[in-house]
């Protein structure tokens, strides 16, 4: 059947859903609430936003919507998954009550502990007295996470007690976070590499993305200030067979049976944040989505029709899907705004887009942009991710580094550095 499509968000993880939409040969219509001025170019963008529910339902009604995708945490957090059903639109994306799984840090590792998944070990707070007694006690460094969602900062890691009892008062006195920070993890500090692997994921089968791995700080050399992600490379040459198997058997399925024994029925993608430790492979983090910008590197190299396997994870037939990556590279170095995470300037005319067209393996996925005219201008503080396909990650980052010099604007700012990990491998 072909299928009118829904998208909701805006940023360049949808812009990368939206490019796979349009390739499958299920996709008649494809609608993106809001979008932004390159996912414009493949669907027609709606003004409405991620969490205007109400509005979200009433449109998917009037357009007789097949299938809604959402991408994003907060509307999944929120329920517009539920929301959705309720009206009869069958839709991709974790229900609230298994959407949780990132929407509280004290329940995902709360479940963790309870069915024996690897992971730091934490106590959970709420009480700011008893956080600042256990931390007099504890080791340094150690790590403080707001519990709810905090675009991707709440997470403060803490070198001496002095830097851990400020950072509680910010978490849970100033609400630097807001109410995500009403409770507080206190986590052991762990070292080794990061990555990031997505899932599909029906309830009861899940189904392993290739790898990737996301590079969070805003300078080369993972110095300065954390970001929601600064460029990400796939697949991640320290994700080997055995860290694979490993995971399959401690990790993944036991997450997934893991929601449905609590009667969190979990259909749509589990994002595993995971550190590779000397003690093997634990999950830093859940995430109820893919990642941005590791969707901008992994989707690309899907060779499924993207609906057929949201349709299954829906279905509750991913058994019968055999997922496929194409066997190359991909690196994703990201255009930001100058002054990025703090302060920067918006507005900005962003030329050469043109340089893009009729190119397979190059894609700029766009985030912060807006059309104004003639003109597509900056709109946020990550605007472009340039990704580009190669035999090998090398090749990879050759190209998507040639790439990021076809494209300019005021103020243009990217690491020079993303995917110079994979030299160690
Ligand atoms: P999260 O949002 O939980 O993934 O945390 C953001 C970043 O903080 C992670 O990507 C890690 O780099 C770091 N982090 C989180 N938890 C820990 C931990 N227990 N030990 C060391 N680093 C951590
Ligand atoms: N790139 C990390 C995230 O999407 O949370």
């Amino acid at each position: 059947m072909k299928m009118k499509v829904l998208v909701v968000g805006g940023g360049g993880r949808e812009h990368a859903i939206c490019t796979q939409v349009a390739k499958s040969k299920k996709a008649d219509k494809i609608y993106c609430a809001p979008g932004n001025a390159g996912i414009e170019q493949i669907a027609e963008c709606v003004p409405i936003g991620a969490m205007e529910f109400d509005k979200l339902v009433a449109f998917a009604k009037e357009k007789a919507i097949d299938f809604c995708i959402v991408g994003m945490d907060d509307p999944l957090v929120g329920g517009l998954v539920d929301r959705m059903e309720e009206a009869g639109i069958k839709t991709f994306g974790p229900r609230a009550n298994a959407a949780i799984l990132e929407g509280s840090k004290a329940f995902s590792k709360d479940l963790m502990k309870k069915y024996n998944i690897p992971t730091a070990f934490y106590e959970n707070f709420d009480s700011y007295d008893k956080a600042v007694e256990y931390l007099k006690t504890a080791k340094m460094p150690i790590v403080l996470k707001a519990d709810g969602l905090a675009l991707g900062k709440g997470v403060l890691i803490c070198n001496t007690l002095e830097e851990a009892l400020e950072g509680a008062k910010e978490i849970m006195l100033d609400q630097k976070f807001g109410s995500a920070g009403n409770k507080m993890v206190i986590e052991e500090f762990m070292t080794g590499r990061e990555v990031s692997v997505l899932s599909f994921v029906d309830g009861k089968t899940i189904k392993i993305m290739t790898s990737a791995q996301d590079h969070k700080r805003a300078g080369d050399g993972d110095t300065g200030l954390n970001t929601g992600g600064m460029g990400t490379f796939s697949p991640s040459p320290f994700y080997t067979d055995e860290v694979d198997a490993f995971c399959k058997k401690y990790i993944y399925q036991p997450t997934v049976d893991a929601m449905a024994a609590e009667g969190r029925e979990f259909k749509g993608v589990i994002f595993f944040g995971l550190m590779l430790t000397k003690d093997g492979p634990k999950v830093l983090e859940y995430n109820a989505r893919f990642g941005d910008p590791e969707a901008q590197v992994v989707l690309p190299r899907l060779k499924n029709d993207i609906l057929d396997v949201m349709e299954a994870c829906v279905d509750g037939t991913l058994d019968k899907i055999d997922l496929q990556f194409e066997d190359n590279a991909a690196v994703c170095v990201i255009l930001a705004s100058d002054g990025y995470p703090v302060a920067y300037e918006k507005g900005k005319v962003i030329k050469g887009l043109d340089a893009f067209e009729g190119k397979d393996d190059y894609f700029c996925f766009h985030a912060g942009t807006k059309r104004a005219g003639d003109d597509i201008l900056t709109n946020g503080g990550r605007v472009l991710g340039i990704t580009a396909k190669g035999a090998t990650l090398k090749e990879a980052r050759a190209n998507a580094y040639a790439a990021t010099e076809w494209v300019d604007f005021d103020g243009k700012y990217m690491r020079h550095d993303i995917g110079k990990a994979i030299d160690e491998a």
